[in-house]
């Protein structure tokens, strides 16, 4: 999609729609709301008077010009309370507004940036926050589905944002910028997400890697089996030994040897179908592991994200890929096996096994000497009982860095919330014939899940994201989130690293 910025008035523009808001309970508009409706012979303030719009968050009307300005259709957007507004009702009111728009089959229209200005909230923010929301609420996964041709049609092909200010249009320009980097970077995670588990496959993953690298000039490898056993990641390992397909390790690094900056290390869970293994899951909902891969996908979109903004830091992505499936060849509750660092595990239960192979991504990102590693993955059910779908769960060993990503899960609008990690909980993983056991019980599973993960993130400031509730969806969130994938991790991960110093 193209997303344009240019200098002008909302009451100028000849387009197939322009889109202006309304705070609810305001019956005298102002700003380009209140042009709009001088232009349109007080049709908005009519429209306030009969109680047909009452500015509510996502409230939409569409009125007809009849010749009083130049675009076809003005459609007016709710911002909600002014005191609850915030970056994310303006990612939610320019979703609304985008959606609208393309059921009503219109391919172009023009937007003012909606909050820009408004409640401390600058003019870059709220421009990236209406891409962002444009962009994420356009989005669709029909490659699998034949669509009736009508419905086929039905596609946004410009967004123009509208900056009546001329010495804010750059700012409204470096804002778009990153929101369409950013949503652009999401919806391929959403992609990776949504497709099956017979598309996305570990080679598939790797494939997609390389592409991401070629067109974006990424430095990626991908290790193969004999390299893997080499390394002797046997936590690895032991998760893929029940699958055919071939398991990969994949590194995508922006600003490989540039020992002049700091380094940066992601390491997402790509578990491309977690069946459960021997201990193996129930047939209900068992599809939806399909989207077990996110955590690694969304280290592939940051990657990509990271490169076309070409951010100062050498960032680095890790991701070991396979499937968990049972078989005549695959691990068994009770085994025992050794990790690249040296460290046994006891698998206790084969459907533990995000952590297995973490085990090993954490154990590799030590030869970065990194100045800090963020893991991403769906870890656990236990998150999604203790936060349900609306926040990360985050863990770690560092104070500062876990707080930087509290900071930016308010500025992106993914949310984390912090989980304690006390020395108490490493006593449910300790094990009788092993250096610990891969789970711990039902109590606090998403704690015991991220200490194992600690004791292989040695060395360097870590910090885990369950994501587990916040990786796809079972119904519509939010008007940018519908059915399936999110892409959640992009938009928190390239806040926290578009801001980077170094740690106290
Ligand atoms: N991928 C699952 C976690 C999961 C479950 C994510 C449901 C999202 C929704 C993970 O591999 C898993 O199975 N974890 C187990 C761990 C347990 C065996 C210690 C779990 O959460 O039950
Ligand atoms: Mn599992
Ligand atoms: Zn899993």
């Amino acid at each position: 999609m193209k997303i344009t910025i240019k200098h002008g008035f909302i009451q100028e523009e000849p387009t197939e729609a322009v889109v202006v808001n309304l705070f609810e309970g305001v019956t005298e508009p102002g700003g380009a709301t209140g042009a709009l409706d001088r232009a349109l012979g007080g049709a908005i303030r009519d429209l306030i008077a009969a109680g047909d719009f009452k500015g509510r968050l996502n409230e939409t009307a569409v009125l007809y010009p009849r010749g009083a300005i130049p675009a076809q259709r003005a459609l007016i957007v709710g911002l909600g309370k002014e005191e609850k507004f915030d970056l994310d009702k303006v990612r939610q009111a320019a979703g609304t507004a985008a959606k609208r728009l393309r059921d009503l089959g219109v391919k172009s229209f023009a937007t003012i940036v909606h909050g820009a200005g408004a409640g401390g909230i600058s003019v870059e923010a709220a421009a990236q926050a209406v891409v962002e929301g444009s962009v994420l609420a356009l989005y669709q996964f029909r490659e699998h589905k034949h669509l009736e041709p009508e419905e086929e049609a039905k596609e946004v092909e410009e967004v123009t944002l509208l900056e009546a200010d001329e010495a804010r249009v750059a700012q409204v320009e470096e804002g778009a910028r990153v929101g369409q980097i950013v949503a652009e970077a999401a919806c391929l995670v959403r992609d990776l997400g949504n497709q099956p588990g017979n598309v996305a496959t570990p080679t598939m993953l790797a494939e997609t890697a390389q592409r991401i690298a070629q067109e974006h000039g990424l430095r990626c490898q991908v290790l193969d089996r004999a390299q893997i056993e080499e390394l002797g990641m046997g936590a690895f390992l032991s998760v893929a030994r029940g699958s055919q397909e071939p398991l990969t390790f994949i590194i995508l690094e922006h600003n490989a040897d540039r020992e002049d900056l700091p380094t940066l290390v992601l390491v997402g869970k790509g578990i491309t179908f977690d069946s459960g293994g021997i201990s193996i899951k129930g047939r209900e909902k068992m599809g939806l592991m399909k989207f077990d891969m996110c955590g690694g996908a969304a280290v592939l979109g940051t990657l990509q994200a990271v490169a076309r903004l070409d951010l100062p830091l050498h960032v680095v992505g890790l991701v070991p890929a396979t499937e968990n499936l049972p078989s005549g060849t695959a691990t068994r509750p009770g085994d025992i096996v050794r990790a690249m660092s040296g460290k046994t595990i006891e698998v206790i239960s084969t459907d533990a096994e995000g952590r297995m192979i973490l085990a090993d991504g954490l154990a590799y990102a030590q030869r970065y000497q990194p100045a800090a590693v963020i893991d991403l993955a769906t870890l656990t059910g236990a998150c999604v009982v203790a936060l349900g779908h609306h926040a990360i769960g985050l863990m770690g060993n560092h104070p500062e860095l876990i707080a930087r990503l509290k900071e930016a899960g308010q500025a992106s609008g993914e949310r984390v919330w912090e989980l304690p990690l006390w020395e108490e909980y490493h006593e449910q993983i300790k094990s009788d014939v092993a250096d610990m056991k891969n789970a711990g019980g039902r109590p606090a599973g998403a704690i015991t899940g991220a200490a194992l993960l600690s004791k292989f993130a040695e060395g360097y400031p870590w910090a885990h994201l369950d994501i587990a509730g916040t990786a796809w969806t079972e119904e519509a969130k939010k008007p940018y989130i519908s059915k399936g994938g999110t892409g959640v991790g992009v938009r928190l991960l390239v806040e926290l690293l578009q801001n980077w110093a170094p740690l106290e």
